[in-house]
């Protein structure tokens, strides 16, 4: 299975912090954002890997990430959104690289606590489809809202006033290469964008949609509150992990 990190758009919500840089690169406690979603890829036992980057900084990803390094990659690919038509409008730009195998796919601002490894196991075996992860969230009208029956989804909805559950859909999506095809019949939404809800509606009409519950904490890190949050949130994951660290070395001596 292929990666993809969704690193273009505007990044709108967070100007002025947005005006001269690119949203993914911004500090999240002591790393840049888009190294979150690499390292999510790469813990999942994921090597080959696509990031989809746009506006004015996106030359800085390169310099930033050149061919992988620090995640113990040997090449990273870069491809270039022009414009902000959405989420599914910058995977579409992932055809060539997809190359029929599948994908999972993560979006550039979402961060995670733990891995998504028993899922990518679980996808790589489902023969067809697509599969995505859920969380339960307070604020579910922030997000793409599942409606969960039993163990299938009947419906996703974008944004919803008035939610039919808590579980918002995750920006963590692991398609079969139909994907593409799904992409190419899509119309642009309300607010002007190909939206992947739009593509997990097509795989839930299919009949084609799996789904789990993601383990640990999720954030996005598009909004003022929400990237606090995950600076915080990395924060208190990294001084748990301190004290774990000096007890394994202790134990080891
Ligand atoms: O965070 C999960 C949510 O992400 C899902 O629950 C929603 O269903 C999904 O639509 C998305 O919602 P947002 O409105 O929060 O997405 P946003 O526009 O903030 O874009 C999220 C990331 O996707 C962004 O960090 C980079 C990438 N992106 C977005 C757009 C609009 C692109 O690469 N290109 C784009 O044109």
């Amino acid at each position: 299975m292929k990666g993809i990190v969704l690193a273009g758009g505007t990044g709108s919500r967070l100007f002025p912090l947005t005006k001269i840089t690119n949203k993914h690169l911004l500090p999240i406690y002591d790393r840049p954002m888009i190294y979150y979603p690499i390292q999510t890829l790469v813990d999942a036992g994921i090597q080959d890997i696509m990031i989809v980057t746009g506006g004015r900084n996106s030359g800085d990803f390169l310099r930033l990430l050149a061919n992988g390094k620090q995640f113990g990659l040997k090449h990273i690919n870069y491809t270039y959104q022009e414009g902000e038509g959405g989420i599914a409008d910058a995977l579409a730009l992932a055809e060539h690289f997809a190359d029929g195998h599948k994908i999972c796919v993560v979006l550039g601002d979402n961060i995670i606590e733990g891995s998504i490894w028993d899922a990518a196991e679980r996808f790589r075996r489902q023969s067809h489809g697509a599969h995505i992860l859920l969380k339960e969230v307070p604020d579910a009208e922030r997000f793409g809202v599942a409606e969960v029956a039993g163990e299938s989804i009947v419906g996703i909805e974008e944004k919803p006033r008035r939610p039919k559950s808590n579980y918002a859909v995750t920006g963590i999506y692991m398609y079969d290469a139909t994907v593409f095809d799904k992409i190419k019949t899509l119309v642009p939404s309300n607010r002007g964008e190909l939206e992947i809800t739009d593509v997990n509606n097509a795989y839930i009409r299919e009949g084609a949609m799996t789904f789990s519950f993601l383990d640990g904490w999720w954030t996005d890190a598009g909004t003022f509150d929400s990237l606090l949050r995950a600076a915080n949130l990395v924060a208190q994951s990294r001084a748990r992990e301190i004290p774990e660290a000096v007890a394994e070395g202790a134990a080891r001596v």
